[in-house]
C-alpha cells in the first residue's frame, strides 16, 4: 500500500508553508511564515513542531525573514542574519536540531564573507534546502534500519508525534510503522495521549489515522497497564536530543515509559536522526529542559483543569538514562547508547 503523508514544512513562493499543528485534528490549515517574527510565534507555540520540523523551519525561516533586506548594506544585511538567526535559536532550548540547522547557515555566511547580499541568500536557500531533503532521506533510512525490528502482527507502543508532522519526510519512531504498513504488515500502533498538548491524541492520531494504519489512544497514565495487558512488543520513541553518553532528552513521559517498558521486558527503542544528536554534551544533566507556560496545564485548550494559581511543573521534556534504552536507530544504521560515538565520525 502506497503511504501518503502530510507536509508538516515546506518551501512556498518565498515564505514557509507550515501545517498549523495547534488546530489540529479538529480543523485543518496551513499558515505562511515570512517575516521573523511569524518564524519566532510559530515555533514558540507549536504550530510547528518535533525537533527535525523545527529545525527546518528554523532554516527555511531565516532564509525567508532576509528576503526583504536584499537591498540593505552588505554589513548591515548581515547584521540582520545575526539577528534573525539569534531570535529564531531562543525560541526552544531542547531540540538539538534547532542549533544545529541555524549552525549551518551561520557557517555558508562565515565562508562567503565577501559574497553579495544575492549571492549570499541563494547559497543560504540552497543550504535550508538541502537541510529539508537530507532530514526527508534519514527519515526513510531510519525506517529501513527500524523495520529489521519489526514484524507482521506487531504492537508498538509510541508517545508525542514521531512523524510526517515532526520531521521533513515519514518521521523517526513512525518511519518503520510507515515502511511497514508499506509492505503490507499489519501493525498495531498505540499512541499515547502526551499531556498537556496532547501530540499523541491529537497529532499522532490524525495522521496514522489519516493514511490507514491501525491505532489506539490510550491516556499517558495507562501506558504501564497496557504493557502488562495488551501485548506491546516494543516501545518506540523519537528524540529531541541525545548526548555523547547515550541519555536521551524527549517530550515529558518517556522516562516513565522506559521505566516501564524495563520492568515488563519490553525493548525500549529511540530513532533519531544525526542532527539530533549532541556530542558536545557530556550527558543528560547538561541538557537544557524547556519550562512551559503554566496555564498550559491550569488551562489547556482553553478549559480550566486547575485552580488559577495553583503552582504547576510544567516540563516539556525529560531525560531517559542511556542504561534504560535498548538501542537507537539512526540513519546510520542501530546503536547500542554506548556505541554512539562512532557516529561522531
Ligand atoms: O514539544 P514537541 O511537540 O516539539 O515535542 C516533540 C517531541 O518530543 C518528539 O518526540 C521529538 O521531537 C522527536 S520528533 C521526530
Amino acid at each position: 500500500m502506497a503511504i501518503e503523508v502530510p507536509r508538516a514544512v515546506r518551501w512556498h513562493d518565498g515564505a514557509v508553508r507550515i501545517i498549523d499543528q495547534t488546530l489540529l485534528p479538529g480543523e485543518y490549515g496551513e499558515i505562511d511564515l515570512v517575516q521573523v517574527e511569524d518564524v519566532v510565534e510559530a515555533i514558540r507555540s507549536l504550530r510547528v513542531r518535533g525537533a527535525p520540523a523545527i529545525g527546518i523551519a528554523a532554516a527555511l525561516g531565516l532564509v525567508a525573514s532576509l528576503r526583504p533586506d536584499l537591498r540593505l548594506p552588505p554589513a548591515e544585511f548581515r547584521a540582520r542574519l545575526l539577528e534573525y538567526a539569534q531570535r529564531i535559536r531562543e525560541t526552544r532550548p531542547t531540540a538539538a536540531n534547532l542549533a544545529w540547522a541555524l549552525s549551518r547557515l551561520l557557517a555558508i555566511a562565515e565562508a562567503k564573507a565577501s559574497a553579495s547580499n544575492e549571492e549570499l541568500w541563494d547559497a543560504l536557500y540552497r543550504e535550508a534546502t538541502a537541510i529539508h531533503e537530507e532530514d526527508r532521506e534519514m527519515c526513510r533510512r531510519i525506517g529501513e534500519h527500524g523495520l529489521k525490528l519489526l514484524h507482521d502482527g506487531a504492537t508498538v507502543l509510541t508517545h508525542c508525534n514521531t512523524g510526517a508532522l515532526a520531521t521533513g519526510g515519514i518521521g523517526t519512531a513512525l518511519a518503520p510503522i510507515y515502511l511497514a504498513a508499506e509492505r503490507g504488515w499489519h501493525v498495531r500502533v498505540l499512541a499515547t495521549e502526551t499531556r498537556p498538548l496532547l501530540q499523541g491524541s491529537r497529532l499522532t492520531a490524525w495522521e496514522l489515522q489519516r493514511a490507514g494504519l491501525d491505532v489506539t489512544v490510550l491516556t499517558d497514565s495507562a501506558a504501564a497497564a497496557a504493557m502488562d495487558r495488551l501485548g506491546v512488543d516494543l516501545v518506540m520513541v523519537g528524540a529531541d536530543r541525545v548526548v555523547a553518553n547515550g541519555d536521551v532528552a524527549n517530550k515529558i513521559g518517556t522516562y516513565g515509559l522506559a521505566i516501564a517498558a524495563r520492568h515488563h521486558g519490553i525493548p525500549f527503542l529511540v530513532a533519531a536522526p544525526s542532527s539530533s544528536f549532541d556530542f558536545s554534551l557530556a550527558s543528560g544533566e547538561e541538557i537544557s529542559i524547556e519550562e512551559r507556560g503554566a496555564d498550559e496545564l491550569r488551562a489547556g485548550f482553553g478549559c480550566q483543569t486547575a485552580p488559577d494559581d495553583v503552582p504547576v511543573y510544567s516540563a516539556a521534556f525529560d531525560v531517559t538514562p542511556a542504561h534504560l534504552v535498548d538501542a537507537i536507530i539512526t540513519e546510520k544504521g542501530i546503536f547500542k547508547p554506548h556505541e554512539i560515538s562512532r557516529l561522531r565520525r
